[in-house]
């Protein structure tokens, strides 16, 4: 999958995106961050590609045509007629697992940054398929939701991941939290790692896993667990394990 960032500060993109499980499928050609820099641009001797808005107030904007230019370079390079082209902002849908695993199974993303007080509006509306957020607050520019996307969208690309159970055991694939996790020792600070783990039962394991995972859910997400369909004589299994835990 081809990720193109359109950015005023494409070192920051290249940086974070080099690390870790991302950089390693860029190495491995499972996919490539491209950073478009909107101020190459600017079609000017400054590299100004902001303007003050129409009308007063505070703040500047990023003009249309400088995105445009960057946008149609990103399109140019994507081979695509019309790469899908997602506008990071406080106002689109808020970021969830669900849109992560349907954007990755699109060949391409275009991740248009905002910044300053945002963008003229009528590039906006030609170019943008969608708006996302990564939630109900603001930030200074779109490049650190831009990089969320790609990490929890890159994750979900076959290969990216060593072990495809490793993402569909996770909090947030099933409408569940995930259960909690220990590693040894098998007792640190007085506090012991539960002795099911330790058992090497793994029926019983399983069973206490889906069980915690249900009630961490419960106890930190009860709008989440409202909406969890339980299995048959699962209320009754998790009325009586809630009785054995505090
Ligand atoms: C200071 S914000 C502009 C906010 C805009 N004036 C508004 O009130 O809707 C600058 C840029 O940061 C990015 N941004 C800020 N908060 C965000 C969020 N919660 N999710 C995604 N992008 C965000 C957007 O790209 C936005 O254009």
């Amino acid at each position: 999958m081809r990720f193109t960032v359109l950015t005023l500060f494409p070192d920051t993109i290249r940086a974070v995106a080099s690390h870790s499980i991302v950089g390693r499928a860029i190495q491995a050609g499972l996919l490539s961050v491209d950073a478009i820099d909107i101020r190459s641009f600017a079609g000017n001797a400054y590299g100004k590609i902001d303007d003050s808005p129409y009308g007063g107030g505070r703040g500047m904007l990023l003009m249309c045509e400088p995105v445009h230019a960057a946008w149609r370079e990103a399109v140019a390079r994507s081979g695509e007629t019309h790469p899908r082209t997602v506008f990071l902002s406080p106002q689109g849908r808020t970021f969830d697992q669900s849109r992560a695993a349907e954007l990755s199974k699109l060949p391409g993303l275009i991740l248009l940054c905002g910044h300053y007080e945002g963008i003229d509006q009528r590039v906006l509306d030609e170019i943008v398929d969608e708006e996302i957020s990564l939630g109900d607050f603001v930030m200074t520019g779109g490049e650190i939701p831009a990089l969320a996307v790609i990490d929890a969208v890159s994750r979900l690309i076959p290969g990216v991941l060593p072990d495809e159970s490793a993402y569909l055991e996770e909090s947030h694939s099933d409408g569940l939290l995930e259960y909690p996790h220990f590693t040894r020792p098998a007792e640190w600070h007085g506090k012991k790692a539960p002795d099911v783990l330790l058992s090497g039962h793994h029926e019983r394991i399983v069973q206490w896993r889906r069980l915690m995972a249900l009630t961490t859910t419960m106890k930190k997400r009860p709008d989440l667990f409202g909406r969890i369909q339980l299995e048959k004589g699962e209320g009754a299994r998790l009325a009586e394990f809630l009785s054995g835990t505090d």
